[in-house]
C-alpha cells in the first residue's frame, strides 16, 4: 500500500517534470494531412513474433498499427534496416510525416538525417528515452517528439531490483556451477553479500528511480540517498526515507550501491567517467538501465576487472545493437565475479509492449485527429523542450 500511495503521490505531486500547462499540440493545420506516410523502425521479431503475439514492438507485429493505418489511408513503412546512406530508414524518412522509433533497436535520428526529413512533423519514441534522436535538431525543425511516458517504468524498476540482487548476491558465480556440474560453495559466498544494511542511491529520481526507492525500502537499506537537480517533493522523499545529495562525487562515496535512472543528454553523457569512478566505495556496485553512454565503458570494465567495484550490470549499451567486441561483454572481476549485462529488454516485457503499444497509436491518432498531446509525453514541441528532465537548460547548454 505503500509503495502504492507513494507512487501516486510522485504522479501528483513530482510530474510538474514534465507537465507544462496543457497547450495543443503543433497547428498543423496548413501542413498536417489526414493520410500520411508512417515509417517505424522497429526490431525483428523472427519465429517469437509468429509464435507470440504479444510481442508487439516487433517489426511483425508492428505496435498493433497495421489495421488502423490501413482503415484510415496512411501509407505504412515498416523496418529494422537503419544504419548507413542506404537503408530503408534514412531512405524513408526524407518523405515520412510521422517517424516512429523504439529504444531497444534504435533508429538514430541524427541532425543530418532530421535535415533530410522534409515532411516530418511528429516522432514517437515507443516506449521511454528519446536521446536517439537529435532533440536540438528536432527543435530547430520544430519537429515534435513525443514517448509514452511511464509506459516501462515498473518493468524497469523491477529490473533494476534484479539486478542489484544478481550482483550483491554474486548470482551468476552460483548459477554457472549448477548448470556446469560443480559444487564449490567458498568461491560463490566469497563474494556474495546481504542487501540489507546497504546505503543505496540512485541518479534521477523520476518516475524510475523513485519506484526503485520504493521497492528498496522492503530490503531495509542503512539508507537511501538521491542525486538529481530536481528534489523530489518533502512528502515523497519521506515516504521513502530518501536523502538528497547534490554533489556526485559526494553521492558516490557515500554508496554501496549506485543505480542510474536520469535520461542520457548532453549533461549526462560520461557522467561516470575515468575520473570519477574511483570516487566510487571500494567493493561497491554499479547498475545502468538508463541508456549506456552515461557511463564511460572503457571506465566501468576497468573498475570492474581491476576489481575496484564488485560489479556491473544493466541493460543499456552506447550502441544497439552491441558489436560483439563491446568490453562489457567479457568485462569480469576476480574469481569470475560481477558481470550482470543483458541485451537491452527491460523496458520491453509482454506487460510493457501492451502499454507502449496502446500509447504509440494514441499519440499518432491525436496528431491526425489535430487532438492536444497529453503533456507528460511530450519532449520537444514547437521548437521547445517541453520537460526539464532533459537537463537544466542555460543558454542552450545542458547540465
Ligand atoms: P523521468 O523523466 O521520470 O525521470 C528522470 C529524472 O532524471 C528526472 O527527475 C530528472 O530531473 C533526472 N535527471 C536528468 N538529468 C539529470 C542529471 N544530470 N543528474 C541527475 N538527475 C538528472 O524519466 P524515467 O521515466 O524515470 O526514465 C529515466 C530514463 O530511463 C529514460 O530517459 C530512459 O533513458 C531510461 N529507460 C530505460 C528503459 C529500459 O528499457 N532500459 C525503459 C525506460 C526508460
Amino acid at each position: 500500500f505503500a509503495a502504492r500511495n507513494a507512487s501516486s503521490l510522485l504522479r501528483t505531486a513530482v510530474k510538474p517534470i514534465a507537465t507544462p500547462s496543457p497547450a495543443p499540440l503543433r497547428n498543423f493545420s496548413s501542413s498536417r494531412t489526414n493520410m500520411g506516410k508512417i515509417l517505424a523502425v522497429l526490431y525483428d521479431g523472427g519465429k517469437a513474433a509468429s509464435e507470440e503475439p504479444r510481442l508487439l514492438g516487433t517489426t511483425e507485429n508492428v505496435l498493433g498499427l497495421r489495421d488502423w493505418a490501413k482503415e484510415n489511408g496512411h501509407e505504412l513503412i515498416v523496418t529494422s534496416d537503419k544504419e548507413g546512406e542506404g537503408s530503408e530508414f534514412q531512405k524513408h524518412v526524407k518523405d515520412a510525416e510521422v517517424l516512429i522509433t523504439t529504444p531497444f533497436h534504435p533508429g538514430y535520428a541524427t541532425k543530418k538525417i532530421l535535415d533530410s526529413a522534409k515532411n516530418l512533423k511528429l516522432a514517437v519514441t515507443a516506449g521511454v528515452g528519446s536521446d536517439h534522436i537529435d532533440l536540438n535538431a528536432a527543435n530547430e525543425h520544430k519537429i515534435t517528439v513525443a514517448e509514452v511516458s511511464g509506459s516501462n517504468v515498473v518493468s524497469v524498476a523491477e529490473h533494476v531490483m534484479m539486478t542489484i540482487l544478481i550482483l550483491v548476491r554474486n548470482y551468476n558465480v552460483g548459477h554457472e556451477q549448477a548448470v556446469g556440474g560443480k559444487w564449490q560453495v567458498s568461491d560463490i559466498a566469497r563474494d556474495a553479500y546481504d542487501l540489507e544494511g546497504k546505503v543505496v542511491g540512485t541518479i534521477g529520481a523520476g518516475r524510475i528511480g523513485y519506484r526503485v526507492l520504493e521497492r528498496m525500502v522492503a530490503f531495509n537499506p542503512k539508507e537511501l540517498l538521491y542525486y538529481d537537480y530536481t528534489a523530489l517533493p518533502d512528502e515523497a522523499a519521506k515516504k521513502v526515507g530518501a536523502r538528497r545529495v547534490e554533489d556526485l562525487n559526494d553521492f558516490l562515496g557515500q554508496c554501496d550501491v549506485v543505480t542510474v535512472n536520469c535520461p542520457l543528454h548532453e549533461g549526462t553523457r560520461d557522467l561516470i567517467n575515468k575520473d570519477n569512478v574511483g570516487k566510487m566505495k571500494k567493493n561497491s556496485w554499479l547498475v545502468n538501465t538508463a541508456r549506456g553512454a552515461i557511463c564511460n565503458s572503457e571506465a566501468v570494465a576497468e573498475a570492474v576487472n581491476s576489481g575496484h567495484i564488485l560489479g556491473y550490470g544493466g541493460d543499456v549499451w552506447e550502441v544497439q545493437p552491441s558489436p560483439a567486441s563491446h568490453p562489457w561483454r567479457k568485462m569480469l572481476g576476480p574469481h569470475g565475479r560481477g558481470n550482470a549485462m543483458v541485451p537491452h529488454y527491460s523496458g520491453t516485457t509482454l506487460d510493457a509492449q501492451k502499454r507502449y503499444a496502446d500509447g504509440t497509436i494514441e499519440i499518432i491518432k491525436n496528431y491526425y485527429a489535430g487532438k492536444p498531446q497529453n503533456p507528460a509525453n511530450l519532449i520537444v514541441e514547437n521548437g521547445e523542450y517541453a520537460t526539464k528532465a532533459y537537463g537544466q537548460r542555460k543558454k542552450g547548454v545542458a547540465s
